[in-house]
């Protein structure tokens, strides 16, 4: 009985004393592998306790020896050349010509004087807020934006011309200028008067004064003798032999096989810069694309960094394309000032939209056969079994133009609005219950029972070969005779206007409007292709976040 009592007791002291040794050996061996004094050849992570724990010992001598081998996360780029800052630039203002100086600069074209115009150099050119160029005159300053060869064969008399896209703070001005028009291999500029300023606007709609910038286009002709030839860039010059302050480079983009395609839509400078409506964004680029929209142009003067990301998606796609757009001359630019000043200044807002309008015009007629200016809570929607704007037009063609030589320049469509307070959300019904709530489109199918009145807010499709001049709403000025644009039946197509509330001029069919609504549901043609196509371009922006993500993390 005494032996296994003895063996016990020794056994238990046993037991102890190798629990004291694995322990001991335990912590040193812990100690040992997370010191980090012991460990400075480990992992990112180690390295960076290990800073941690130098400077908040001072340590500053080890802290030296760790900082010089971990790497620097600099951009590894590289200063540029001559020519690769030059590259640089041109992709982000179009209209400086910038390939033509730097090669003027290299052939040392400057020493060559010519006696009448100078070229200038891009040094000497008066450019204000990063896209315009100033021109001063006897009488009125001008804003230069843009010019464009244009040689359509719908010209009059097959006459070619440079236009010229600007402001200039005069009403109606017609101060005679010339245009120095600058070739390749050509050492002196070929120099032809000013042949027409168009006003892009009409008194009557306000803001009319001298001293205000006005949106024009300027016409210079090309000389019969120099046809042969694209011309390089233009300067706009009160004296025939005057250095001018501006010189554009004259864009000139006919696709080498001449093919055009249909459809593109033009976008004004898009002013959202505290509201982040990207989802809506999404689901109206994925319709006009299910529509038939080739491509969209969009001008950006001030937008919420979520749609920059959600442009700059599409723009990888090939799908649109983003203008960077300011005000011109003292006008604000200052995020957020610019915003209150169009909010505040509405005639000013609408005068200068006439410019990227134009520009989209001037940059995109051989390309498209159709050029079609909308905001992004406009959809022009074909009504009946239609589904397209092809099959929309091909039909137009054929019921309003009759196979004519001479077809309209351009179509209304009227307006109707889907307003805010229209809608009636309905979970249960078969219809709708797939359709995801923050697909504003597709969930508002409530419209105005009444049409907005003929020739009011109307959008158009607008005929790229036959327009001078554009406003929002119809052409101003056309090739080959009348203006006149051909209004769409309601039974066809109709512009389909998203907004909270109704605008128009009379309080009283606003009421109306907002009153009386009717379903409307055209747009569930394209609904499953409208959501899936969404929610793809949703959840490849990182648009859709599980909402428990929110709840797990502690
Ligand atoms: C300057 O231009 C404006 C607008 O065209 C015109 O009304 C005014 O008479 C011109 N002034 C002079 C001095 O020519
Ligand atoms: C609303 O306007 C339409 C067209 O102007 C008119 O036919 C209708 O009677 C109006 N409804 C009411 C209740 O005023
Ligand atoms: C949109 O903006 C918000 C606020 O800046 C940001 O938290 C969110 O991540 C952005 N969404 C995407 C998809 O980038």
């Amino acid at each position: 009985m005494l032996v296994p009592k003895v063996n016990l007791k020794y056994l238990f002291v046993l037991i102890v004393w190798i629990f004291v040794v694995v322990g001991t050996v335990y912590v040193f061996n812990f100690i040992v592998i997370y010191d980090p004094s012991v460990y400075v050849g480990g992992g990112d992570r180690s390295k960076t306790a290990l800073i941690r724990d130098y400077l908040s010992s001072g340590q500053y001598n080890q802290l030296v020896d760790v900082a010089n081998e971990l790497e620097l996360l600099v951009d590894p780029m590289r200063e540029r050349d001559f020519n690769e800052v030059v590259r640089d630039i041109e992709t982000k203002v179009p209209f400086l010509p910038l390939d033509f100086w730097a090669r003027q600069t290299l052939i040392g074209r400057k020493k060559m004087k010519p006696q009448c115009g100078k070229f200038p150099s891009i040094f000497e050119l008066e450019i204000s807020n990063d896209f315009w160029q100033t021109q001063r005159s006897s009488n009125g300053t001008y804003q230069l934006f843009g010019a464009y060869l244009d040689n359509r064969k719908s010209n009059a008399n097959d006459q070619w011309y440079i236009r010229i896209l600007g402001m200039i703070d005069r009403v109606d001005t017609h101060l005679p200028m010339f245009c120095q028009i600058w070739y390749d291999q050509q050492e002196k500029p070929v120099i032809v008067p000013l042949e027409q300023y168009h006003y892009i606007w009409i008194k009557s709609w306000g803001n009319a004064f001298n001293g205000e910038y006005q949106p024009y286009l300027l016409s210079c002709p090309i000389p019969w003798d120099h046809r042969h030839l694209v011309p390089v860039s233009v300067s706009l010059a009160e004296e025939q032999c005057a250095t001018a302050t501006n010189n554009l480079k004259v864009m000139y983009s006919r696709p080498l096989d001449n093919k055009k395609k249909l459809f593109a839509v033009c976008v004004k400078g898009l002013d959202f810069l505290y509201q982040d409506l990207s989802v809506r964004l999404i689901e109206w680029i994925e319709l006009l694309g299910i529509l038939g929209a080739d491509k969209i142009y969009f001008y950006d003067l001030q937008i919420h960094p979520n749609m920059s990301k959600v442009l700059q998606y599409y723009k990888r796609l090939d799908r649109v394309d983003v203008t960077k757009l300011t005000l011109p001359a003292g006008k604000p630019n200052i995020p957020g000032l610019q915003h209150l000043f169009l909010s505040q200044r509405l005639y000013q807002k609408r005068q200068n939209e006439i410019i990227p309008y134009n520009d989209c015009l001037y940059k995109n007629m051989y390309k498209y056969h159709y050029i079609t200016l909308l905001d992004i809570d406009e959809v022009i929607m074909p009504k009946r079994d239609i589904k397209s704007w092809q099959e929309l037009m091909e039909m137009i063609s054929e019921k309003v133009d009759h196979g004519s030589p001479l077809p309209f320049p351009s179509y209304n469509f009227r307006n109707v609005y889907f307003l805010d307070s229209h809608h009636r959300p309905d979970r249960t019904s078969p219809d709708t219950r797939d359709i995801p709530e923050f697909l504003h489109m597709l969930q508002h199918t409530n419209r105005a029972a009444v049409y907005s009145a003929p020739n009011e807010h109307v959008k158009c499709i607008h005929r790229a070969e036959r327009i001078v001049t554009l406003h929002n709403h119809f052409a101003m000025e056309c090739l080959q005779g009348s203006c006149a644009a051909n209004e769409i039946e309601v039974e066809d197509a109709q512009l389909q206007h998203y907004r909270s509330d109704c605008v128009t001029t009379v309080q009283r069919k606003c009421d109306n409007m907002t009153e009386f609504y009717v379903p409307d549901k055209n747009i569930y043609k394209f609904k499953d292709e409208l959501i899936k196509r969404s929610l793809k371009a949703l959840h490849q922006l990182g648009f859709l976040k599980p909402k428990s993500d929110t709840t797990i993390s502690p």
